[in-house]
């Protein structure tokens, strides 16, 4: 390694060349360079303060038979001299198709750095955009004679951060994000790894023992909020991050082997090790181990470094978007905020199936004559069953009824290598499609479709025309796709290059044909909705399905929108009501909220897409509470975050779209919280209708979650409300304009 240094030393002349550009107030400052090996360096402070310390870029290369004769025998890490440096301002107001906000404003300054590595006659570009909250950085790669094809063996983008900082993380895994947080110094991140991969799911891949995902949410000792993510991650792996610490030994690097097991021993890579608390990007890799093929020109998706010393910045910022290119959809006059109800939480709760028949060990699906097939009495898709959630549905103004398990093949869909598992297209014989569709827009309703395809991804792409145009056939517009168990073909990863394409893939499909979009157990969000405001939702994180599977900690919920939420909104599917499951099933798992904490998710849960999960006889035993989301809106003209902090509290105000009226939610953890909010963001020259819909004296998320009490009285923008919220409770507030 040393005599590599050397070598490169002298055959390169080295000029100190650096570049510097500061943020359109000045706060954020970013400094470019390339060392004396020739490796690409940046560093970062905010208001003076250091962000990232200097930290190199670059990324090592994969050789292969087909890529050798296009690709020099060296990688993109070092060597290269600084071509060229072009800085440029942007400013551009934006209107999203939906949103928190009516106008998003996308402002930067830029750096542009041409870099050219000598010894292999190739050109990169690094571009940098710095906004007043923070950072975005790519990789760019233009058409050139001797880099055309090439494969990613690691992504080596350093973020070397100033101190031992608070996280909020999830370990690192390329299949899934459905942990728990955990909220360790960055120094005990090794120690916690263990506990913290102790857990079940239908698919985990855990990399290193200081690997973590993004969106990294982070604290330092001296109040500085930083979050570390990516933005428009398309044709590309996502990306996690692995820390160095002092025990580091080596980076990893799995070329050659997809495994899907816990792999602390990684193969070490060549270039020297980082200084301790530095992460290093980690990619996602396919069935074969390689972390991305590419073909000139191209780009990586932006790396994210979001910083303020205020947290509420970290939740109004919207970085991410902006990095994202603009609407490629003409018209989105299809695309809609929607409310919806569904037969689902009581077969993920267990009290009815997906399936329709005991009877077979399994099914092929061209093999079985469904009307001669005996029921087993408690598939839940069935039309007196859809009819009624449809009732329900139109009596309280919900926009649509998400059905589970109507079409063939949930007898045995899950982890079993079966490629063909579902067609999408065939309803079991108690669902009558035409009929209930017809029923349901006779109501002013519409069913959402629901495609779980079991990670058979190429299965998907097979039907996925004609289930489509089933859907445009009966007047379905939006659909609820899925990606339980491990990726067939077997070896590929849930957030790898290919299948980060085929969910992209499915978008624009989605979007020729009108249809909106939300994706269970696909890859993290990286706001990629700016350019495909069909993808209205996705899971990709711990949702209130959990609540059934052993329970979501109280401060669940307080840090998702630091973290999962930056990319893009999450179905996390709010609304529970009846907390102790077993009070209506023989499930004796609980959810760890109250019922005023419940309709504060609407607000402080941020999606376009927002569910009622509980059951409609849950929903009619508190009909008064109930009003709240009946009333609350899910697009927005405007949003204040009046208070927050990652982990214990979250309190935000909203002003539905096209009105005057306001909705407030606060949401806290296990503590409780106490809370004064000032009024005076509301229209002056109005007066408003206030609902206060709060948590009783004694509420408690484990011991009185239905304890709530409702205030009603007139204010005005000169009034102050105080309110105390429980412990894993909150509240909610409808302001209606008079
Ligand atoms: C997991 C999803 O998160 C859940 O919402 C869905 O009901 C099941 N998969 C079945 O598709
Ligand atoms: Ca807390």
């Amino acid at each position: 390694m040393k005599k590599f240094l050397i070598t490169a030393m002298l055959a390169l002349p080295m000029m100190a060349m650096a570049g510097s550009i500061k943020s359109p107030n000045g706060n954020i400052e970013l400094k470019f360079s390339v060392d004396n090996t020739g490796r690409p360096v940046y560093e970062m402070t905010y208001k003076g303060r250091e962000v990232i310390k200097p930290s190199h870029l670059g990324l090592e290369l994969a050789k292969d038979k087909h890529a050798s004769k296009h690709l020099k025998e060296t990688d993109l890490m070092d060597g290269f001299t600084i071509a060229k440096e072009e800085t440029s301002t942007f400013d551009e107001t934006w209107k999203p198709v939906w949103g928190e906000t009516a106008t998003i404003r996308n402002h930067y300054n830029e750096l542009a750095a041409t870099l050219n590595q000598p010894a292999a006659k190739r050109e990169i570009l690094i571009r940098f955009r710095v906004y007043d909250d923070g950072i975005g950085f790519r990789y760019e790669f233009p058409q050139q004679q001797e880099l055309i094809y090439f494969l990613i063996k690691e992504e080596r983008s350093e973020f070397a951060m100033a101190g031992d900082h608070k996280a909020w993380w999830l370990p690192g895994d390329y299949d899934t994000q459905e942990q728990e947080t955990q909220e360790t110094k960055l120094s005990e991140i090794r120690g916690r790894m263990k506990e913290a991969v102790n857990w079940g799911n239908s698919s985990v891949a855990v990399f290193s023992e200081t690997g973590v995902q993004t969106s990294l949410q982070m604290k330092s000792d001296d109040g500085l909020y930083i979050n570390i993510h990516e933005a428009a991650c398309q044709d590309y792996a996502t990306m996690h991050l692995e820390l160095v610490d002092a025990q580091t030994k080596a980076l990893s690097t799995q070329l050659g082997g997809g495994s899907n097991a816990y792999t602390p021993n990684p193969k070490p890579s060549a270039y020297p090790l980082p200084q301790p608390f530095t992460f290093v990007s980690h990619l996602t890799p396919d069935a074969t181990g390689l972390k991305g093929a590419m073909q000139t020109p191209c780009e990586t998706p932006w790396r994210t470094v979001m910083v303020s010393d205020d947290a509420r910045d970290m939740l109004s910022n919207n970085l991410i978007l902006n990095l994202n290119e603009p609407c490629k959809i003409e018209d989105t006059s299809w695309i809609h905020p929607t409310k919806y109800c569904g037969v689902w939480w009581e077969m993920i709760v267990g009290r009815g199936s997906w399936h329709y028949t005991n009877d077979f060990p399994s099914i092929k699906l061209d093999q079985i004559d469904w009307s001669s097939v005996k029921p087993n009495g408690a598939h839940k898709a069935n039309n007196e069953n859809v009819k009624r959630y449809i009732d329900f549905a139109a009596k309280n103004g919900l926009d649509e009824v998400l059905v589970e398990g109507w079409n063939v093949g949930w007898e045995d869909w899950a982890n079993m290598w079966k490629r063909d598992v579902f067609d999408f297209v065939t309803p079991y014989p108690d669902f009558d499609i035409k009929m209930l569709n017809e029923y349901a827009h006779s109501k002013g309703v519409k069913i959402l479709m629901h495609h779980e395809t079991s990670s058979s991804s190429q299965n998907y792409e097979r039907h996925i025309k004609e289930a489509y145009e089933l859907m445009n056939k009966y007047g379905y517009d939006a659909v609820k796709t899925g990606y339980v168990g491990d990726i067939i073909p077997r070896g590929d990863h849930h957030y790898s290059q290919s299948m980060n394409n085929h969910y992209l893939y499915v978008i624009k499909e989605a979007a020729k044909h009108h249809i909106m979009v939300n994706s269970h157990e696909a890859t993290r969000p990286t706001g990629l909705c700016r350019t495909w405001p069909n993808l209205v939702g996705g899971e990709s994180a711990r949702g209130t399905e959990y609540e059934a599977f052993g329970g979501n900690r109280p401060d669940h919920t307080c840090i998702l929108p630091f973290t999962r939420l930056q990319g893009g909104p999450m179905d996390y599917t709010p609304g529970i009501f009846v907390t102790k499951l077993s009070e209506w099933s023989n499930n004796t798992s609980w959810a760890r909220i109250t019922i005023a904490g419940s309709l504060a998710l609407y607000l402080t849960m941020y999606s376009p897409l927002q569910m009622a999960a509980d059951l409609p006889e849950n929903y009619e035993k508190f009909d008064d509470a109930f009003q709240f989301i009946r009333d609350v809106a899910c697009d927005w003209d405007d949003s204040k975050y009046l208070e927050a902090e990652p982990g214990d509290y979250i309190t935000v105000a909203r002003k539905a779209k096209g009105t005057d009226n306001w909705f407030i939610g606060g949401k806290c953890d296990e503590n409780g919280h106490k809370t004064t909010i000032k009024l005076d963001f509301l229209n002056k020259g109005k007066k408003y209708d206030c609902t206060i819909y709060a948590d009783a004296k004694d509420a408690h998320y484990e011991t009185n979650p239905q304890a709530y009490v409702i205030t009603k009285k007139v204010v005005s923008a000169k009034d102050v409300l105080k309110l105390t919220e429980a412990p894993g409770g909150g509240f909610a507030i409808s302001l209606i304009a008079k």
